[in-house]
């Protein structure tokens, strides 16, 4: 995952925490926000972190699209790390959104992030995209999985923000907080 990146430290920074020693490092989720910026264009039903019990947390979400179909999507997502207010951390991406669910080895960083929730949604086919858009109890522990073991961040808490475009124009935002300790 090296589709570095607008940090104005350049890419070598990646290439520094690979070195870091590798420990048990333990992911925890804080909030999850969702915001849209015109409800009669699309609107969220629910958009919560949830703990079931000590083992099983999820994230889900369920948005609605009032305008379908959607044939031009645009997600511009990026990492935050908190130090005073939350500032850049390594990645600013945006990808074609109807570009990227055809070929999902197009861009390494979208491909790690949409495997976090993917597999729990019904997003997986091509476009258009139509009426609801569901992420259905996403577990927290496999995305710690791919977190904590792919990506030795260091400690800290970090923001990661997204922003939804529809044929150009910003139609919501999905962001997600979590700790890494
Ligand atoms: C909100 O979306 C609706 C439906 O597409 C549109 O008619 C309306 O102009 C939009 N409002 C604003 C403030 O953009
Ligand atoms: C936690 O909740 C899930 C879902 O209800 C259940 O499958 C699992 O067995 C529970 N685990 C424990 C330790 O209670
Ligand atoms: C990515 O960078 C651009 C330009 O600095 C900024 O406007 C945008 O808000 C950033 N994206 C996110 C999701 O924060
Ligand atoms: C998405 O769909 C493709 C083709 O239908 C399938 O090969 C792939 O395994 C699916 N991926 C996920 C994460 O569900």
């Amino acid at each position: 995952v090296r589709q570095v990146c607008k940090d104005p430290s350049g890419p070598y920074i990646l290439d520094f925490y690979f070195l870091l020693p590798k420990t048990e490092s333990v992911f925890e989720f804080t909030n999850l926000k969702c915001t849209t910026l015109n409800e009669s264009y699309c609107s969220f039903d629910y958009c919560i972190l949830k703990s079931m019990n000590r083992t099983f947390k999820y994230g889900s979400l369920k948005v609605k699209l009032h305008q379908g179909p959607i044939h031009k999507i645009k997600i511009n997502f990026a990492l935050y790390k908190r130090l005073n207010g939350y500032h850049p951390f390594l990645y600013n991406v945006t990808v074609d959104g109807c570009k990227f669910i055809k070929n999902k080895k197009g861009s390494p960083v979208a491909a790690f992030i949409y495997n976090l929730f993917g597999p729990f949604s019904n997003i997986n086919h091509s476009c258009p995209y139509d009426k609801d858009i569901i992420v259905d109890r996403a577990p927290v522990s496999h995305i710690n999985e791919q977190l904590t073991k792919v990506l030795p961040f260091p400690p800290g808490d970090y923001g990661f923000f997204s922003i939804w475009y529809s044929y150009g124009i910003k139609r919501a935002t999905v962001d997600v907080f979590g700790t890494l300790s």
